[in-house]
């Protein structure tokens, strides 16, 4: 029976897959700034915000008094306010990398100093294809998902062959986050033009972090598993679509992608 600290677990892909570990017997305890939705028996949660570094060296402090050990860290919780780059702010900008980078860095820096004296232990985290990709309107969210991949090489060649690194990057995933940031007319555009036809949900996603933090994946350190159904093979929502047979082609009508204000967004095409 391990113990599993994931962050952002009160929604969304964080809450699906600490109640994947949960079901598998694992002790789960969720960092999150607000209660959690839903039924969320057998998972402790404990109110931090993972941009503040203090606060979350004093839940693990907790963690470690209630089972003296962690055994894999998920460093999950995230946001985006999505704004052109001549419209952001100061505040906004700080806030996306505080949490979506810093908030990572901060949580495997405090899990790794116990997994390193445990001799072992494994560091996860959400990255996104944002992070391989341009997508407009996400500037600051994008530099923080490309960040996340550089630290998990850089946690592995520090921490190996001891604790391993990984991160899952997900593609476009049905959660809260992405219900509030596009009206059902532009989920179906994006579906349109994923390869796979559809969003992830967040259980094909928690099962990935499961995969990564089983002995299966021993050898997988320093890198990301990519969950995006082929969008960045080719056929992103960003850039061009596969039409429907499978095979590339112009676009279907009416499928360009749209700024957050729901507007065409002809540059893209
Ligand atoms: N939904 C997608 O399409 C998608 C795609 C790629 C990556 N991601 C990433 O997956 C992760 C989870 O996203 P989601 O879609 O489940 O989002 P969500 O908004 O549904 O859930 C995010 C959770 O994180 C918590 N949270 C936010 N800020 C926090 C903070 N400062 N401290 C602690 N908890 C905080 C929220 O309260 C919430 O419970 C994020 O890192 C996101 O960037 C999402």
């Amino acid at each position: 029976m391990r113990t599993i600290v994931i962050s952002g677990a009160s929604r969304g892909i964080g809450q699906a897959t600490a109640e994947r570990f949960r079901r598998a017997g694992d002790h789960v305890y969720n960092l999150d700034v607000r209660p959690p939705e839903g039924r969320a028996e057998g998972i402790m949660w404990l109110e931090a915000d993972v941009a503040d570094w203090t606060a979350v060296e004093a839940a693990f402090a907790i963690v470690h008094r209630e089972r003296e050990r962690i055994d894999v860290a998920i460093a999950n919780a995230g946001i985006s306010v999505p704004h052109g780059v001549l419209e952001l702010t100061e505040t906004d900008a700080r806030r996306v990398i505080d949490v979506n980078l810093l908030g990572v860095l901060g949580m495997w820096r405090c899990a790794a100093r116990s997994m390193m004296s445990a001799s072992g232990g494994v560091l996860l985290a959400t990255g996104s294809i944002n992070g391989h990709r341009g997508f407009p309107y996400y500037a600051d969210y994008n530099a923080a998902k490309a960040g996340i991949a550089a630290l998990c090489r850089t946690f592995a060649l520090e921490l190996s062959p001891t604790v391993r690194a990984a991160c899952v990057t997900p593609g476009a995933v049905l959660t809260p986050m992405q219900l509030a940031e596009y009206t059902p007319e532009m989920l179906a555009d994006i579906d349109a033009r994923i390869p796979s036809r559809r969003h992830a949900a967040p259980e094909e996603i928690a099962d990935a972090f499961f995969y990564l933090a089983s002995p299966e994946a021993r050898y997988m350190t320093g890198q990301e598993l990519v969950l995006d159904g082929g969008e960045i093979a080719g056929g992103t929502t960003s850039d061009h679509g596969t039409g429907g047979t499978g095979r590339a082609e112009s676009p279907p009508a009416g499928t360009a992608r749209r700024d957050p204000r729901g507007r065409l967004d002809p540059s893209l095409r």
